[in-house]
């Protein structure tokens, strides 16, 4: 789709992650939810919302099952004059698997919006904000949540003080500027690629320190805006999450869902 400025939006997946916390021994794009896999329902809710011109797939290197899980769907979404689905192999961090997406992007894309396969539930709605906020010229644009608990910052007790406890609280931030962010993000497509050039000098213990692409941007002093996230964006990361995703998808409150 075009935003109303005419810009040509990419939908970046990522969703070449191991799903270590998740422990199923599988990598989490390929976990069972409600009968499909997980990156079947991202794919799904991302064509559901219609923004993308094209949709990259960045999946764990050569992951044979996945690479024909796509093939099926472009096939199928083609036939029907939807969007271009391609994959790339992701790297060993979120911030590289974005960064191959980003090389492999069609040359007519000005925009691009980058989600976690892992938010497999996110609603059309949050994706059509994130479409809307780019159209009126926003260069970075994410979703994102009120906080619920009090959020605080801790260190290290000092080593005379560490038998009454590992940590000490630092502070505590003011939770009504508190949020949670969630993707899909979306940005100006040469704003993000200049952010990720940078990203790429990390050392990769600081490569695994960038886990969302805006605070990237962030770094370039480029305002960030924040339009509603949902709660049914949840990131499937533990164990619990998936159950949660589960209940939402097939359990009794399903049917009585409303966004919070
Ligand atoms: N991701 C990716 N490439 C990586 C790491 C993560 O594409 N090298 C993606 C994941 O597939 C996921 C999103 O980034 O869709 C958010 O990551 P996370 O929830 O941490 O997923 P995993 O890395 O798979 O989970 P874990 O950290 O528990 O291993
Ligand atoms: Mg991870």
């Amino acid at each position: 789709m075009e935003t109303e400025a005419g810009r040509k939006i990419a939908v970046i997946v990522v969703a070449a992650g191991s799903g270590e916390r998740l422990g199923r021994g599988v990598p989490k794009a390929r976990v069972p939810l409600g009968g499909e896999l997980m990156l079947t329902h991202a794919l799904r809710g991302v064509l559901a919302a219609d923004i993308a011109s094209h949709i990259c797939v960045a999946l764990p290197d050569g992951d044979a099952e996945l690479q024909r899980l796509c093939g099926v769907l472009a096939a199928e979404t083609s036939a029907a004059g939807g969007p271009e689905i391609t994959v790339v192999d992701g790297g060993s961090s979120r911030a590289e698997s974005v960064r191959s997406a980003l090389a492999a992007l069609a040359p007519e894309v000005s925009a691009v919006v980058i989600h976690d396969a892992a938010r497999a539930l996110t609603p059309p709605e949050v994706f059509h904000r994130i479409a809307a906020s780019l159209a009126e010229g926003a260069l970075a644009v994410i979703p994102a949540l009120a906080v619920v608990d009090t959020i605080k910052t801790v260190e290290n007790s000092d080593p005379g003080t560490a038998s009454i406890a590992p940590e000490r609280v630092r502070c505590t931030p003011a939770r009504d500027q508190l949020r949670a962010v969630q993707t899909p993000q979306g940005f100006d497509l040469a704003t993000l690629r200049r952010a990720h050039e940078q990203a790429a000098l990390l050392t990769q213990s600081q490569a695994a320190e960038v886990t969302d692409d805006a605070m990237l941007v962030e770094a370039m002093g480029v305002a960030v805006y924040v339009v509603k996230g949902s709660a049914r964006s949840l990131k499937i990361t533990t164990p619990t999450d998936l159950l949660l995703a589960e209940a939402l998808l097939e359990g009794p409150l399903a049917p009585r869902w409303v966004e919070g």
